[in-house]
């Protein structure tokens, strides 16, 4: 539902919803519910809901939450019995009636479910996708951000490897406007912020009682949105330029680690706490510098 709100919100097209048969009428009601909030919020995409695989026909991308969410105690791993069936049945489906989607996948346990829905569906490898690393990378770089009181947009990350425990956030690709973070912060700072980046799914569970969802679903479509954006832009010249991509339009223009001499440091970092509401405490450095 969130996943469908920003897809039709970002225009990025019209959007069916599927559900189970005992529950076409809900993926129906939830369907015409984001219609009309259309004619509220501005966008106009047709949406439907369905319980029909055949009305995956001609579908350009498919991103599947169907499954079992974890409960406290949980591990992503513990669903494995429980998804792999579904991930199964609809990679079937996908590969039947959508063969040329590119897929993305959100349920868990992600990487195992993604084979599983690659394998049943045939179709190339780089077109079937795990939804985890933008996520993964999101939280790794919000708890940066708290932790040195700067803008979180103003902070760049990257976490690699599996969506669990293994997972790696790149201590070296970790910069504040370009400030490598190694710079800010001890590696003994952040190693707290890297194991809450880890357990962060966990930590949600264990408060909500469910699995995150705005995250997990807003992350693989804005990153599609933004690309969809920037294609259109470029084959259509007459487009207006989109001012809503402005800060995107930064995430072409990474700023990676480059030396950075101290006094810029505090003016990079007074700018970027500028933002922040004012109970944001100013990090220790850039205090000492207006003292
Ligand atoms: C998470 O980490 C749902 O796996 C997702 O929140």
């Amino acid at each position: 539902m969130v996943s469908s709100l920003r897809c039709v919100r970002e225009e990025l097209g019209d959007v069916t919803l599927f559900d189970i048969q005992e529950k076409e009428n809900f993926a129906k009601g939830k369907a015409l519910d984001l219609e009309q909030n259309g004619a509220i919020l501005g966008y106009d995409r047709n949406i439907k809901g369905s319980a029909n695989p055949e009305d995956l026909a001609d579908t350009d991308v498919c991103i599947i939450t169907a499954g079992f969410p974890r409960k406290p105690g949980q591990s992503r791993a513990d669903l494995i019995g429980l998804n792999h069936k579904i991930m199964k049945q609809w990679g079937e489906n996908i590969g039947k009636y959508a063969p040329n989607a590119f897929v993305i996948v959100i349920t868990n346990p992600v990487d195992a479910m993604v084979y599983a829905v690659w394998k049943a569906s045939g179709l190339p490898a780089n077109k079937v996708v795990g939804m985890a690393g933008v996520l993964d990378s999101a939280r790794f770089q919000l708890f940066v951000a708290r932790a040195l009181g700067v803008a979180t947009k103003d902070v760049r990350c990257m976490v690699l490897g599996g969506h669990g425990d293994d997972m790696v956030p790149i201590v070296s690709a970790t910069t504040v406007n370009g400030i490598p973070v190694t710079q800010l912060m001890s590696r003994e700072a952040l190693q707290p912020h890297i194991d809450r980046t880890r357990k962060g799914g966990g930590e949600i569970v264990n408060l909500l009682g469910t699995s995150a969802f705005y995250a997990p679903l807003q992350g693989h479509v804005l990153r599609r949105a933004v690309r969809h954006r920037r294609r259109r832009r470029r084959e259509d010249p007459r487009a207006q330029p989109d001012r809503r991509g402005e800060g995107d339009a930064r995430e072409e223009r990474q700023v990676g680690p480059r030396p950075v001499r101290r006094d810029e440091q505090a003016v990079i970092l007074r700018d970027s706490a500028k933002g922040l509401p004012a109970t944001a405490a100013l990090p220790a450095f850039v205090a000492s510098s207006s003292a």
